[in-house]
């Protein structure tokens, strides 16, 4: 894949309004198509502030989101309206705010029956992409965010089954709390059009250096095995401060 881009912004914010701009010019890029956007959102702090800006009504007249389809690149098996949900964070920050149709919406709902929930994900995927099982669904955009330990999505350090997982999605556990979580695998993030992960903040500073930069601790980092057609780094200073 053609090197990663680096977009560094001063702070959170000023990265969020970048970013903001960039969906809008996506959006609008795949509307002028006629083709539908398929987006997948991460849970976390980072994305938040993403979602309330395009939920701001300045942008309502600049996003048609009748062709837009949100996805999640990873989901805690709790109920939809628990305080742990990604869906729950993207409802609040974005999906109640704007005229979103309710099929554009594809949650995860792990919280009676995660493997189960993995192999509905999986054909919701098949079915919303219009392929065959033996094809791989290829989102226009993928966000990710990086934890301390270089995980991205539910995809951890040292889970290698989960890693090597050749399914659309799969069923991880946190390794602290061993929550079952349902993400995405390596195979779907890795045949997006695009994948920007969003870094931000000095506690992130080391994965950062490590998963761009620092080849013999790279493997060890799931977020440095995401070889999508584009890998963006949309990071603030303070998390590009050790690059
Ligand atoms: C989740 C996310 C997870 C997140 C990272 C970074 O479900 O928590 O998918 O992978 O992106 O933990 O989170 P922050 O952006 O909040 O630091």
């Amino acid at each position: 894949s053609p090197e990663a881009r680096l977009f560094v912004h001063a702070d959170a914010e000023q990265l969020a309004d970048a970013l903001t701009l960039e969906w809008v010019r996506r959006v609008q890029a795949a509307a002028s198509l006629n083709a539908p956007f398929r987006v997948a959102l991460p849970g976390g702090s980072t994305p938040r502030r993403l979602l309330e800006r395009l939920a701001l009504p300045q942008y309502a007249k600049e996003i048609d989101w009748s062709g837009v389809h949100v996805f999640f690149g990873d989901e805690r098996c709790v109920p939809p309206g628990h305080a742990d949900s990604n869906y729950h964070m993207v409802h609040e920050a974005l999906l109640r705010h704007v005229p979103i149709p309710t099929g554009n919406v594809h949650c995860m709902r792990g919280e009676d029956d995660p493997y189960g929930e993995a192999a509905r994900y999986t054909e919701e995927l098949r079915r919303t992409f219009g392929i065959a099982a033996s094809q791989v669904p290829r989102f226009d955009w993928i966000l990710l965010g990086v934890g301390t330990d270089g995980h991205t999505a539910s995809l951890f350090p040292g889970q290698n089954e989960t890693l090597a997982c050749r399914d659309w999605c799969t069923v991880a556990h946190h390794p602290d709390s061993g929550q079952p979580r349902i993400t995405l695998t390596l195979p779907v993030l890795n045949h997006a059009a695009c994948v920007s992960f969003l870094v931000t903040g000095l506690d992130k500073a080391d994965a950062l250096a490590a998963v761009k930069n620092d080849p013999e601790r790279r493997q060890r980092f799931p977020a440095a095995c995401v070889e999508a057609e584009q890998v963006e780094w949309w990071v603030d200073e303070a998390a590009a401060s050790r690059l």
